[in-house]
Formats: C-alpha cells, structure tokens, sequence
C-alpha cells in the first residue's frame, strides 16, 4: 500500500550555531489514505512545525518524506509550492481568509490558482459553499460571519479542488466548545466522504473520538500513537 504520508527521521533545526533549536528529532511518521490523525502535546512541542513540513511550507533539515509515493525531500524549494498545489489542502486556526474577498471569492482564487476556469470555479465554490451550508452567506466579507462560519468557508477552500490530503492547524481554537465540535464534525464527514487524508492538530480533547488515532508529540519527538504494522 502506498501510504498517503511516509516520514522517517524527520528533524527540523530552526537557526544556527549557538541560536540553533532543534523543534523536530527523529520524527517518524505514516498516515494511511483515508485516516483521519490527530495531533496533540504541549505548546512548543513542534506541532506546527511537523504540520508545515507535511504541508511543504517547511523543508525539514533531516530525515525522509514521501507524500503519496511522491519524494518531497530532497526536492529543490522551488518546486515545493507544486506539490502543495497539487496535494494539500490547510485549514488555519485564524482561518486566514483574505478580509477584502467574500466568501465565494475566497473559495475561487483556490481554484482559479490551480487553473480552474473562472466558470467552474464559481460553480465548484458555490457546491462547496452550500455543502458547509454556508449557501446564503456566500456573497458575506468574513469580517460578516460568525467565527464558525468562517471556519466553515476555511473548510471549504482548503477541500476546493479535491486535494488528497487536508491539514488542519487548531482549527477550532478560536471557537467555542459548541462551535468546534459542529466544525469538526463537518471536517471530518467531508473529508470521509471525499476519502481526504486528514491530519488535526489540536488541544481540543472534546474532538478526540472523531479521530482514527491521536499522536503525541513532546519536545519534537513523537511519544505514543506510531502507525501499526509498518515497517521502520
Ligand atoms: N522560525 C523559527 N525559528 C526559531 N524557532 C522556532 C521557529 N518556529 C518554531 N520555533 C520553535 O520550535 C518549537 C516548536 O514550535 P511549534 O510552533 O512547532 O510548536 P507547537 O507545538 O505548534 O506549539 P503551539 O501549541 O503553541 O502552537 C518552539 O520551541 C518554537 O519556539
Ligand atoms: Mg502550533
């Protein structure tokens, strides 16, 4: 089986010299397609470090990363914007959406940016839209919705144009308990539906039973919650 995310010794050293800090240490790391893992430890653990270098925001200093049979390590910089294109979609805890753009905007330039045409975008974003049953507010600036209603367009631009693979950095954090859960829950049934690999980084145990499996991490290690049966 082709794993949907192979990461062994994967290490990530910030700076240099006596500034060095090392955040990741001999990370390993596999995600089956279609699971659905949640990530949790303390804050500085390397969370979002781990998570952008899965992202391909990061490169990491260390070790081996394959994201659906695809080599990332190794791979010039420049190449890496390409496979985030083509592989992954994020959802951020402050949702990131562009303030100046309404919600169907925002969706489109997503997939505009990997070539949709500008009819089907607008006809894809507005099916994602409705999906997160957001179909009335599509035309709302986010400074207009409600912190779960921007969560839920965040969710429907990180899952606009199908990417295989969705990563989620405390997308509830800035939710209440209510709110985080209902996103959650709608994450995770689109990304079900869709067979989307999911990785969740989040302090919310509220959420933990929608997970496959939570991973620990602390201090840039991972301390419990290794994928069965594969080999290191
Ligand atoms: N660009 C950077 N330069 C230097 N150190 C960094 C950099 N980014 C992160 N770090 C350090 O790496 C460690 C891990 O950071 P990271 O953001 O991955 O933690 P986290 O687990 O996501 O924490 P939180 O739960 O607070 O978001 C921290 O000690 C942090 O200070
Ligand atoms: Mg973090």
């Amino acid at each position: 089986m082709t794993l949907a995310i192979d990461a062994r010794g994967l290490g990530k050293v910030f700076g240099a010299g006596a500034l060095a800090f090392r955040a990741l240490d001999a990370v390993d790391f596999q995600v089956t397609p279609g699971e659905l893992v949640m990530l949790v430890g303390p804050s500085g653990s390397g969370k979002t470090t781990l998570l952008s270098i899965l992202g391909c925001v990061l490169t990491a200093t260390e070790g081996e990363l394959r994201l659906f049979g695809e080599r990332v390590s190794g791979r010039p910089e420049r190449e890496l914007p390409l496979l985030r294109r083509a592989l992954i979609g994020f959802v951020f805890q402050g949702h990131n959406l562009i303030g100046a753009l309404s919600a169907r905007d925002n969706v489109r330039l997503v997939l505009e940016s990997r070539g949709t045409t500008a009819h089907a975008a607008r006809a894809e974003a507005d099916a994602l839209l409705a999906a997160v049953g957001l179909a009335d507010k599509r035309d709302r600036l986010p400074a207009e919705l409600s912190g779960g209603q921007r969560q839920r367009v965040a969710i429907a631009r990180a899952l606009a144009g199908a990417p295989p693979l969705v990563l989620a950095d405390e997308p509830t954090a800035a939710l209440d308990a209510h709110a985080g859960l209902e996103v959650t829950e709608l994450l995770t049934r689109m990304c079900r539906e869709r067979g989307t690999t999911v990785v969740v980084v989040t302090h919310d145990n509220r959420i933990f039973h929608l997970a496959d499996r939570i991973v620990h991490i602390e201090d840039g290690r991972i301390v419990d919650g290794r994928l069965s049966g594969v080999a290191a």
